[in-house]
């Protein structure tokens, strides 16, 4: 997949990455400039574990607007270095090796890298019985899945017991209403996390983290003795752009940005595989979908890299893929040229049909043995 992502004549629908050209680079790049030029600015200094004040302020504003009830300040937000880092120090936290995790049936992969690697114990959310020390969700919009938690599922996630990371990494990037964050009906059990990653831009690792009151103490902790702090500059540049933008019309603008590519790939997808499942998006940057009948996902990724196309395979999303009865994938609109999509479309319905022909030799050929 590495040797794919990086030739140009492969249609790329893997990895997640924004769109290059919704990065700003021309208002950061006079952000940085006026950074390091004011006398004063905290951009080249170290800085408390918390993360600077104003860039706080501002996280916290923007969350009161989505959670009032939540009554957020300046002092429940630390900074952290992207969401990746929130979500490790939230399972730091909050559990030890040997505990159970609940997770969504599709799931953030680094998440569920990073749970194992902790010596946690996976488990399916879906099954309602099973108790877990945490759970870890995405209920404003799921990565790969790219749906909401409805209310129903809402109420079943807050009535379960132990704590929540809230992962809203997605968030902003809604494409109908956007949803109220959790954090604001469960303060105490729930450990938000933010990113700039998917709005602004990934490069600079700006993410942050909102615990409970009672665990304040212990996160800041946990964060100096891990890095003393996120970097000074990257906050400073964000905070600067913040300050000098309208980010809630960046974020419409995003939002139509990315339906137009979702509905021009979920096109091309009808097109040229119409037996092939999804769900149209409510938001994010991928469409997850399955195929009619299960095949070897190894084979399929193989045929459409032979084929010119890239995409994730499903099984990484997966906490347990043997359970699931078919094959699925995650297909990326976010970042790739969307005059490309039909293109990729035609390339992986042929890696398909290759796929399926190898299928069905190898039944023929179990059947004459028999
Ligand atoms: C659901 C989710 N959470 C967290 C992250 C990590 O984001 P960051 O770049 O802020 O570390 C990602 C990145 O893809 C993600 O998809």
């Amino acid at each position: 997949m590495r040797r794919a992502a990086g030739d140009e004549r492969v249609v790329n629908l893997a990895g997640g990455l924004p769109a290059v050209a919704q990065f700003p680079r021309a208002a950061l790049a006079k952000g940085f400039l006026r950074v390091l030029a004011a006398r004063g600015s905290p951009g080249l200094q170290y800085g408390w574990p918390e993360g600077q004040p104003s860039l706080r302020a501002r996280i916290a504003d923007r969350l009161r607007q989505r959670a009032p009830a939540a009554r957020l300040t300046a002092d429940d937000v630390i900074i952290t270095n992207g969401a990746q880092q929130a979500i490790a120090l939230a399972v730091q936290l909050l559990a030890r090796r040997g505990d159970r995790i609940a997770v969504e049936p599709a799931c953030y992969p680094a998440a569920l890298e990073l749970f194992r690697d902790r010596g946690l114990d996976l488990i399916d959310l879906s099954d309602g019985q099973a108790r877990a020390r945490v759970t870890y969700v995405m209920p404003a919009l799921g990565n790969p899945t790219g749906t909401a938690l409805d209310r129903a599922a809402r109420a079943r996630l807050l009535a379960r017991p132990g704590w929540i990371i809230e992962d809203d990494a997605y968030g902003d990037l809604t494409f109908d209403e956007v949803v109220p964050p959790l954090l604001a009906e469960r303060r105490r059990r729930i450990v938000y996390v933010g990113t700039f990653s998917k709005t602004l831009c990934p490069g600079l690792r700006v993410g942050w983290i909102v615990v409970p009151p009672a665990l304040r103490e212990r996160a800041l902790r946990l964060k100096q003795s891990e890095d003393l702090q996120a970097g000074s500059l990257a906050q400073s540049v964000v905070d600067d752009y913040l300050a000098h933008h309208d980010f809630d019309a960046r974020l419409i603008a995003h939002r139509r940005y990315y339906l137009h590519r979702a509905r021009r790939l979920a096109r091309a997808i009808h097109h040229a595989l119409p037996a092939f499942r999804f769900e149209f998006p409510h938001g994010g940057f991928c469409l997850w979908v399955e195929t009619p009948e299960p095949v070897d996902e190894v084979a399929l990724l193989h045929a459409a890299v032979a084929e010119g196309v890239c995409y994730d395979v499903g099984s990484a999303f997966q906490t347990d893929p043997a359970r699931q009865a078919l094959t699925r994938m995650r297909l990326c609109y976010s970042a790739e040229a969307p005059d490309r999509f039909d293109e990729g479309a035609r390339r992986l319905a042929r890696a398909w049909r290759r796929v399926q022909r190898q299928n069905c030799e190898q039944t023929t050929l179990l059947v004459e043995d028999r």
